[in-house]
């Protein structure tokens, strides 16, 4: 682009201003701009709230995965991402899962942990305990900025302290332990660090810098677990052939980052159907599979007495129902219901069985056909349609290609010709 991108006030135009603007100045078509100029089922003025210099808005599908019962419940579960099979993936596991009563979860509770440093110590040692003896305090004070979380029963718990020696020199690190109940937490825990700052330096006589919740809540774990009757998945073969790509994964993080992708795609398509901060849960998910100082798998798969597969996850999940996306989108409140939760803890644990079930289908494709027959089918369709294909032509054009093996657009075409519609 050769005009400057410093645009002064930009933040002050309203969406289709800005985007008249954008649209001049990237050269967009009439269609260009309409086509972000449609926000879906977000209206433009909630879009223009939740973040800024908003121009408009992208769709990316949402679909159900059917099959799922947690813990005893059933559950159809809303899933918003562009990958194809995923969806489809996950209905299967669930699926195979439910012959031996589908997934049994449990959690931590929803507790986060709010992080305050404090830097210019000649004693941290001395200061960490001096301010460990003011617990009590600084617990009411951070409860006293969010009343109505400790009228449900949660509010700020715990006060603990180490000093980390830093590149910088010894630091003393404050933590405050807060259940967050319902909420993801991130601004509860912020406001309760920030507004405990003068006390912690007081008392500590030093300088506090950074005030931030962590996102490796290792203290908001959630657990699923499920038996896969061996002849439900393919016999013997595939438990083995899991049981060894989990092996793969554990001995190599080359393989495990791939791994705990295949988990991360059931639970961050849960999470973006449900208005979460997909961020939040990616950084927790990672730093927590490297907690041992070794990146590991969030899954573990094992074969039983019986010769059937039993696989677990565990792993952060920091998800609320209140504030947030899940309370001001639409469509995440839709989804919201969809899924039928009633408490974010409840969210959370099944966003566990379905990344539990997501691994599980990926390890098992990858350990008997491979994924890209799946995935070729899914390919072919697009591909067809594409090409020009509509209605049931899709079908017919990508089953053609498909028999062939010759997944293309030219041959797409082609077809289409030969069956008359071009
Ligand atoms: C693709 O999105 C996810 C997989 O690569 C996961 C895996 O390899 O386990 C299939």
């Amino acid at each position: 682009m050769d005009e400057s991108s410093e645009i002064h006030g930009f933040y002050k135009m309203s969406v289709d201003e800005r985007l008249r603007l954008i649209k001049r100045m990237a050269g967009l078509t009439d269609e260009e701009e309409q086509t972000l100029s449609n926000t879906g089922g977000l209206p433009k003025e909630v879009a223009n709230r939740m973040i800024e210099n908003v121009i408009g808005g992208i769709t990316i599908p949402m679909g159900v995965a059917v099959n799922f019962k947690v813990n005893g419940k059933d559950y159809l579960v809303p899933m918003a991402l562009e990958e194809p099979s995923v969806v489809a993936a996950a209905s299967n596991a669930a699926g195979m899962a439910r012959v031996k009563g589908g997934f049994t979860v449990s959690n931590t509770g929803p507790v986060m942990i709010g992080q305050i440093q404090v830097v210019g110590l000649e004693d941290p040692h001395g200061a960490k305990m001096r301010l460990l003896t003011h617990r009590d305090e600084i617990l009411k004070k951070a409860n006293e900025q969010d009343p109505m979380l400790v009228s449900l029963g949660g509010g700020a718990k715990d006060l603990s302290a180490k000093v980390v020696s830093s590149i910088r020199g010894p630091m003393l690190i404050a933590e405050l332990i807060v259940n967050t109940g319902d909420a993801m937490g991130a601004n509860a825990v912020n406001t309760m660090a920030e507004a405990v700052t003068p006390m912690v330096e007081e008392w500590t006589g030093g300088r506090v810098l950074l005030r931030i919740i962590s996102n490796l809540a290792d203290k908001r774990l959630v657990r699923a677990s499920a038996v896969f009757e061996k002849e439900a998945i393919g016999g013997a073969e595939a438990v083995e052939g899991v049981v060894n790509a989990y092996a793969f994964a554990d001995a190599d993080p080359y393989r495990c980052a791939t791994h705990n992708k295949g988990i991360m795609n059931g639970v961050i398509a849960v999470a973006i159907a449900c208005g979460q901060d997909v961020r939040a849960l990616e950084a927790g998910a990672h730093s927590y599979a490297s907690r041992g100082g070794r990146y590991k798998p969030l899954t573990t798969w094992e074969k039983n007495a019986d010769g059937d597969l039993v696989g677990t996850l565990e792993m952060p999940m920091a998800v609320g129902l209140v504030g947030g996306a899940a309370r001001t989108h639409p469509a995440a409140k839709a989804a919201v219901k969809i899924l039928g939760v009633k408490t974010a803890t409840e969210l959370a644990e099944v966003m566990a069985a379905v990344g539990l079930a997501q691994n599980f289908a990926a390890l098992r494709a990858l350990a008997t056909e491979g994924i890209q027959r799946g995935h070729m089918r899914l390919h072919a369709r697009n591909v067809a349609a594409g090409a020009g294909a509509t209605g049931d032509m899709v079908d017919l054009v990508a089953n053609r290609m498909i028999e062939e093996k010759k997944i293309r657009a030219d041959r797409a075409k082609e077809i289409l010709v030969e069956l008359g519609q071009k």
